[in-house]
C-alpha cells in the first residue's frame, strides 16, 4: 500500500481580508450575518483545497455565534486553518476578526469549525493527506477536532 503523503498546517493556512461596505448592510446598518457566514465558507473551503489539491465540498458547519457586530467601514479579516483530517474529510477552524482602521481597533467577532469533503473526478470522497503535526498547539487542536468530528458523526446516527 502506497505511504500516505503528508502535509503542515502551515501549508494550507489561509487568510482572506475584505472591507465591508454599504451594499453589505442590514437595514440596522451592521453587516448581515449571513454574508460573514459565506466568507467563512469559502475562506474555510480555500484551506481545505490548499490540503488537499482537489476540489472540496461543505458537509458541515458548526453553529455560529456572534459576539459583536461587524459594522459597515471595517475590514474584516478571517483566518482558516486545517484542525484535523480523517481519510476525505478535514475540519478546518475559521476565526473573523474586525478592524476599524480609523480607530486601529480589532475585535474578534466569531470563530467557527467546518467540515469539507475531498472528491475525485467522479465526485465521490477522495483520501487527503494526513496532517503533521509541528507543536503543542497543534496536536491539542488536532484532538479537539477528532472530538467534535465523532460528536457530528454520532449526532447524525
Ligand atoms: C460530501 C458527500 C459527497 C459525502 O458523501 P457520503 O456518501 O456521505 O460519503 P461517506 O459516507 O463516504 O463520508 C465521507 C466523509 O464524510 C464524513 N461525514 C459524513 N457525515 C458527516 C457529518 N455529518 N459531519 C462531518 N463529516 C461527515 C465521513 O466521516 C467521511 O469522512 P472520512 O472519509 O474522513 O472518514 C455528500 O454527503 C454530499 O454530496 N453532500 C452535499 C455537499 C454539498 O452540496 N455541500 C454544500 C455545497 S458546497
Amino acid at each position: 500500500m502506497a505511504k500516505r503523503a503528508m502535509k503542515r498546517v502551515s501549508d494550507s493556512s489561509s487568510t482572506l481580508h475584505r472591507f465591508m461596505m454599504p451594499e453589505h448592510a442590514n437595514p440596522q446598518g451592521s453587516v448581515h450575518g449571513g454574508l460573514i457566514m459565506k466568507m467563512v465558507d469559502e475562506a474555510g473551503a480555500i484551506a481545505a483545497m490548499r490540503h488537499a489539491n482537489r476540489p472540496v465540498v461543505t458537509i458541515a458547519m458548526d453553529s455560529m455565534t456572534f459576539k459583536s457586530p461587524v459594522l459597515v467601514g471595517q475590514l474584516v479579516t478571517l483566518h482558516a486553518a486545517v484542525d484535523y483530517v480523517g481519510r476525505s474529510s478535514m475540519e478546518v477552524s475559521v476565526r473573523v476578526l474586525a478592524e476599524d482602521p480609523i480607530e486601529g481597533t480589532v475585535t474578534h467577532t466569531n470563530s467557527a469549525w467546518l467540515v469539507f469533503i475531498a472528491l475525485d473526478d467522479a465526485g465521490k470522497p477522495t483520501e487527503v493527506p494526513g496532517l503533521e503535526l509541528q507543536d503543542d498547539q497543534e496536536q491539542a487542536n488536532w484532538e479537539a477536532g477528532k472530538r467534535r468530528q465523532s460528536r457530528r458523526l454520532r449526532e447524525q446516527s
